[in-house]
C-alpha cells in the first residue's frame, strides 16, 4: 500500500496570517525525503489553502507524484491540463463546507463527468474520482473511463461505535473488491488518522491511502520526519 500526504493544511495555516510561513511546498519536499509516495492538493475554486504559485512550484519539485483534488469545473480543469499533475482526483465542492464532505455524485452528474474525465485523460493525467463505497457509483466511474477511484473513508473514520465501524470496513472491502473486477486502481482516503489506520490496513487490494491533516497536526508536535514516519511504520513500510 501506498501513501500520498496531502499538504493543504500547511498552506490554511500560513494564510491566517496571509504571509510566507509555514510553506507547504517545502513541507512537501521534506515529506518525499522522508518517504512519502507522492504529494497531494486539493487546488479549491475559493484559493482557501493551496494557490496557483504552490501548485505550479510543487509540479517543478515533486519527485514521487503529484495528485490534483479538483472540481470537475472549466477553470480548474484548464490548469490541470496545463500543469499536469500526475493523478486528478475529481472532488465535489461546495464553498461553505469545512473539508470535502463526501463523495461525488457520478450517476447523476454522467455526461458532465465523463467529458472532463477525457479532457484530462488527453492531456496525458491519470483520473480518479472519489466516491463512496457504493457498488453503483463505482459502475458509473467506469463506464466513463476513468481509470481510479479513490474511496472516501469520511464515514468509517467518524463511526461511533464498533459495529458501525466494522459494517463501514465490510462495505468498503466489497467496493474494492467491485472496483478491482472492473480494473479500476482504488485509492482510500479522508479522515484516516494514526489510530483508524491500523484496522484500515488490513483491507487487501487498496494501491494507496491519501492522508493529511492527521500528520500535519502531528507534525506541530514532533516534527514533519516523525509524523511521515510513524505513518510508513504503521503500513509495514521499513524506514
Ligand atoms: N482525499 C480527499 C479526496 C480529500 O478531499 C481529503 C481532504 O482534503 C483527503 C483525502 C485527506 O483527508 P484528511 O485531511 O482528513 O486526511
Amino acid at each position: 500500500m501506498k501513501f500520498s500526504l496531502n499538504i493543504d493544511h500547511v498552506a490554511t495555516l500560513r494564510n491566517a496570517r496571509g504571509e510566507a510561513q509555514p510553506d507547504p511546498v517545502t513541507f512537501a519536499l521534506m515529506a518525499e525525503q522522508y518517504g512519502v509516495d507522492g504529494i497531494v492538493v486539493h487546488l479549491r475554486e475559493d484559493r482557501r489553502h493551496i494557490n496557483e504559485r504552490d501548485l505550479r512550484l510543487l509540479r517543478e519539485l515533486v519527485t514521487t507524484k503529484l495528485d490534483l483534488e479538483m472540481a470537475a469545473v472549466d477553470e480548474i480543469i484548464e490548469i490541470a491540463c496545463d500543469v499536469k499533475p500526475e493523478l486528478a482526483t475529481i472532488v465535489p465542492e461546495k464553498r461553505l463546507e469545512l473539508t470535502t464532505e463526501g463523495g461525488i455524485n457520478v450517476i447523476d452528474n454522467i455526461d458532465h463527468l465523463r467529458n472532463a474525465v477525457k479532457r484530462l485523460q488527453s492531456a496525458g493525467i491519470i483520473v480518479s474520482m472519489f466516491i463512496e463505497p457504493d457498488l453503483n457509483q463505482i459502475d458509473a466511474s467506469a463506464e466513463i473511463g476513468a481509470d481510479f477511484i479513490e474511496i472516501h473513508t469520511g464515514v468509517y473514520a467518524n463511526s461511533k461505535n464498533e459495529e458501525d465501524m466494522f459494517d463501514e470496513l465490510e462495505r468498503i472491502r466489497q467496493a474494492v473488491r467491485h472496483a478491482k473486477k472492473l480494473g479500476l486502481g482504488v485509492n482510500a482516503g479522508h479522515g484516516l488518522n494514526y489510530s483508524n489506520l491500523k484496522e484500515f490496513i488490513e483491507i487487501k487490494d487498496i494501491d494507496e491511502v491519501s492522508i493529511g491533516q492527521a500528520i500535519i497536526a502531528r507534525s506541530i508536535f514532533v516534527g514533519v520526519e516523525e509524523a511521515v514516519k510513524e505513518i510508513l511504520k504503521i503500513i509495514n513500510r521499513n524506514v
